[in-house]
Order: C-alpha cells, then structure tokens, then sequence
C-alpha cells in the first residue's frame, strides 16, 4: 500500500478516533499511550538538545499488530510530552510491512534513526532491512535507505538495530536467528552509519556456555553501567518454569565485558528485568547528567493482550514509566525516574496493623509499604497481593481463560513501592531489586485494601496528571 493511502487512513483513524479513547476511564493519567490503535516497543528513546524524544511502534489503524509507523513523542522534563510529526510510515518497498523497531542518534548535530525495514512475501518468508532516516527542518525524517541487508547465515528475522558511539567508532547490536533457528545477537562497525561490518556474534543461544536459549532474540541494547557492559535482550521460545519465564516471551540481561574489537562478550547468567504480565522490549539511552534511564512496553506479543477493554474504546497497551538504572554487585537495579516525585501531592503516613488500615484511593497513586510481616494488599477488581514471608505473589485472572493465573518473586522483602495509573500497576520490590509490571482494569476509582495481622507502615501520594 503507497504511504498517501495508509497515511490518509491513519489520519482518519486519529480524527475520529481520539475523542472516544482520550475519554476512556482507563486512559492513564500520567503514561504514555497511543491516541488511537495499538503500541507496542519504544524506538529511538534520546535526549537530543537537551530534549527528550520517545519514539514508538505504531498501529494507528488496529487495535492489532500489523504494517508499523513510528509515532514520536519529546518532553522537556519525562513528565509533560508532545505529539511530534509522524516520524515514519512505511511506504518503500523495503519496509513494506512495516518501520520496525530501531533506536535514535545524535550524528554530526542530526536527529537520525536506525530502524528495521520488514518485508513479507506470499509464500511465507521474510527478508529485513537495516535502514537510516534523518530529521529535516520541518522535524519529520527523511529516509536515507536501507544501510545493511540481511547478513549472510542468517534468517529473514534479524532486526531491532540499537545504536551507539565508542572510540570514535558507531558500534550495533542486532537481534537475529541463525540458519539452525537459534536467537543470536550479533555486533556491528561503521564509520559514517551508511556502511556497516559484522564483528560477530555476541551472546546468543548455545554460546558463552549459554544451552539452547530461545529461537530468536528481538530488541537488543548495549550499554555501560558501573565498569560493566550490559545486554539487554528479548529471547523467545524459553520454556516456563515454576518462578520464571512465565510470560509468552522473556525481557532480561546480562551482565559482562565487551571487547569491541574481538566481539567476545564473556558474560553471567540471564536475569529477568521485570517479573510482571506485561513488560517487553525496553529500551535505555544515557541522559545529559549521566543517568541511564529504561522505558519499556507494558504489553506482551501474543499474550491474552486483545481481551483489554480498552479495545472498545480503540486504542489499547502503554509503556511503563521512566526508570534510572543503577548496577549493584552484578543486578540491576530499577528505580522510578526522579522526576516522576514531581507528581506527588501531599504525603499521608499510616502506621499500624495492616487489617486495621483505611481503604486506600490508588486510581493514580504511588504507595510505599515498608514490612517484612505477612500481609495481601487488593487493588481492586481481580489483582492481588500476597506476601507469605517467602514468595510475594500477584494473581489476577487471565483475561481469555479466565483462569487464575500467577507471577511470583521469592526473597525476603521488606519495602514494596507501587505506582499506578487508572489500567496499570509497577511494583518496585526493595528498592528496585525487582519489578512486577502489569495492566489491569479494576473498577474505577480503585481501591487499596489489605489484609494481615501484623504492623506495616504506609505512605501514600496521589499523583497528578501530566500526559
Ligand atoms: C518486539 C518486536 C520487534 C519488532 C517490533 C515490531 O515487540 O517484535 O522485534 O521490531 O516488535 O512491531
């Protein structure tokens, strides 16, 4: 389909739908969220003369996944964002099925992106683009082109380029399959980002003393972070475990030292970023100040995601909320951004035995609870919380099955910080040890009530609108 044709339906989509989503009651207050039609990963999150821009895969025509754009959104301070000019829509043939996921650069004082062009054929297979745009004048983007066909040994699945610059060099990672069907991650060179060598394969299923770890691996990022590297990727097809692996595909990371001119990346285990329903596919950009901050999408492909109610109202999923990183011995560490204490009205503190403590308005609120007694605390509608003195466990009812189901953290707990707005609900377990991300669609206003005999101290702000 030729971009005027997509791009005059996806204009008719934001004008006659914009009005019924932005009145939806589970609209958040205070995330980010499409006007109309389905998000999903964040792109190209930078913070380019001195502002923040947040990039997003976008299908404004369905509540379903279909030919992507890249919607863009910037912020002077990560709370109040902007609607920026569509940044790309497909309309090349080589990205005829979408402007896949990709990341943003600085280069020579341009805004310029790194995406992935996606193209599907008749008969089932697919080939992928690596491909370059850059902000003109009037703030869109310019497409450059495809920069990097598919690499040899590989399938058609190798996209989601993230982008940086080291010893004066850009360096890529790349999420990849190799021929026998394992997930890869594969590093790249360039001097001018139009020219692009393979260095080699970084982590990947079967290597680094890594076992058969998945068929593909989506959404890579590289950073540093405390005299360590770290990778952030998507591996899927993990089996589930008791206590892990329980979403459909797996967001985490490992810990290591690159050597960039080798591609060898010795590395430790693979950890779960996010312990929730719904998170995938974060990205991370260093800020002016020197902070390394995460956003992630509060959503999973192929999860029971279309039974939202949110559906109806014609837009549905959101990112999570801005959080800095920091590495403490080997983990990281996740923390709600700094600037989101902005948004807090006045503190109310509540000491005593948990049952006996008042009903809580957390429709868009932040609670901290500082225990390490058992207590359940509800959110409302079918979302708990139980803290037994060794597994912390959020159950809710899977929203196609209907059935119970469970994510679980297991440790010994003793403060609990939990954001919410309106449709979700980020958990921050000690300080950001952990995190349990997750959509929910309670009956508003919604309501914390808790359980247990035993004394907690609470805290509670409500938290202003800013999106
Ligand atoms: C991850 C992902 C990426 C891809 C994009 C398409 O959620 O599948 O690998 O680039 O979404 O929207």
């Amino acid at each position: 389909m030729k971009e005027s044709t997509l791009l005059k339906q996806a204009l008719r989509q934001v004008m006659s739908g914009q009005v019924p989503a932005a009145a939806d009651p589970y609209r958040p207050g205070w995330h980010l969220a499409p006007a109309v039609g389905l998000l999903n990963d964040p792109n190209g999150f930078i913070q380019h003369n001195g502002r923040y821009h947040l990039f997003y895969q976008w299908n404004p025509l369905a509540c379903a996944h279909g030919a992507k754009f890249w919607g863009h959104w910037s912020s002077a301070d990560l709370l109040h964002w902007r609607h920026e000019p569509l940044a790309l829509a497909p309309s090349e043939a080589f990205e005829s099925h979408g402007c896949y996921s990709g990341s943003a650069v600085t280069d020579h004082g341009q805004l310029t992106l790194i995406y992935t062009g996606n193209v599907k054929y008749a008969d089932g297979s697919r080939t992928a683009f690596q491909c370059l745009a850059r902000q003109n004048a009037e703030g869109g983007f310019d497409k450059i082109g495809p920069v990097l066909d598919l690499p040899a040994g590989y399938s058609g699945h190798v996209r989601d380029p993230k982008v940086w610059r080291h010893n004066n060099h850009w360096y890529m990672v790349l999420g990849a399959q190799d021929l026998t069907l394992r997930g890869k991650v594969l590093l790249l060179r360039s001097e001018d980002l139009l020219s692009w060598h393979t260095l080699g394969e970084i982590a990947g299923s079967g290597l680094n003393g890594l076992g058969e770890f998945g068929y593909m691996w989506e959404c890579p990022d590289l950073f540093r972070l405390a005299d360590h590297d770290v990778l952030l990727c998507c591996p899927q097809g993990l089996p589930a475990e008791a206590d892990h692996y329980l979403n459909t595909f797996q967001s985490g990371y490992f810990v290591g030292q690159l050597d960039h001119q080798s591609a060898h990346f010795p590395h430790g285990d693979f950890s779960e970023l996010d312990l929730g329903f719904e998170f995938y596919a974060p990205q991370t950009t260093q800020t002016d100040d020197g902070r390394r901050l995460l956003i992630g999408w509060m959503g999973i492909p192929d999860g029971d995601e279309f039974y939202q109610p949110t559906v109806e109202q014609g837009w549905i999923h959101t990112m999570t909320c801005p959080r800095e990183l920091t590495l403490v011995a080997g983990k990281i560490i996740q923390q709600p951004a700094r600037e989101l204490q902005q948004l807090r009205g006045t503190m109310q503190q509540w000491q005593g035995i948990a049952m006996d403590a008042p009903i809580w308005d957390i429709t868009q609120a932040e609670v901290e609870i500082e225990t390490d007694h058992p207590f359940s605390a509800d959110f409302g509608s079918d979302l708990q919380l139980q803290w037994d003195g060794e597994w912390l466990r959020l159950t809710r009812n899977n929203r196609r099955s209907g059935l119970p189901e469970q994510r679980v953290w297991r440790g010994h707990l003793r403060h609990l910080s939990v954001l919410s707005d309106r449709s979700s609900i980020e958990i921050f377990i000690n300080g950001g040890e952990s995190v349990m991300s997750s959509r929910y669609f309670p009956a508003l206003p919604a309501r914390l009530t808790l359980k247990g005999d035993r004394q907690i101290t609470l805290r509670h702000w409500s938290l202003a609108d800013c999106v």
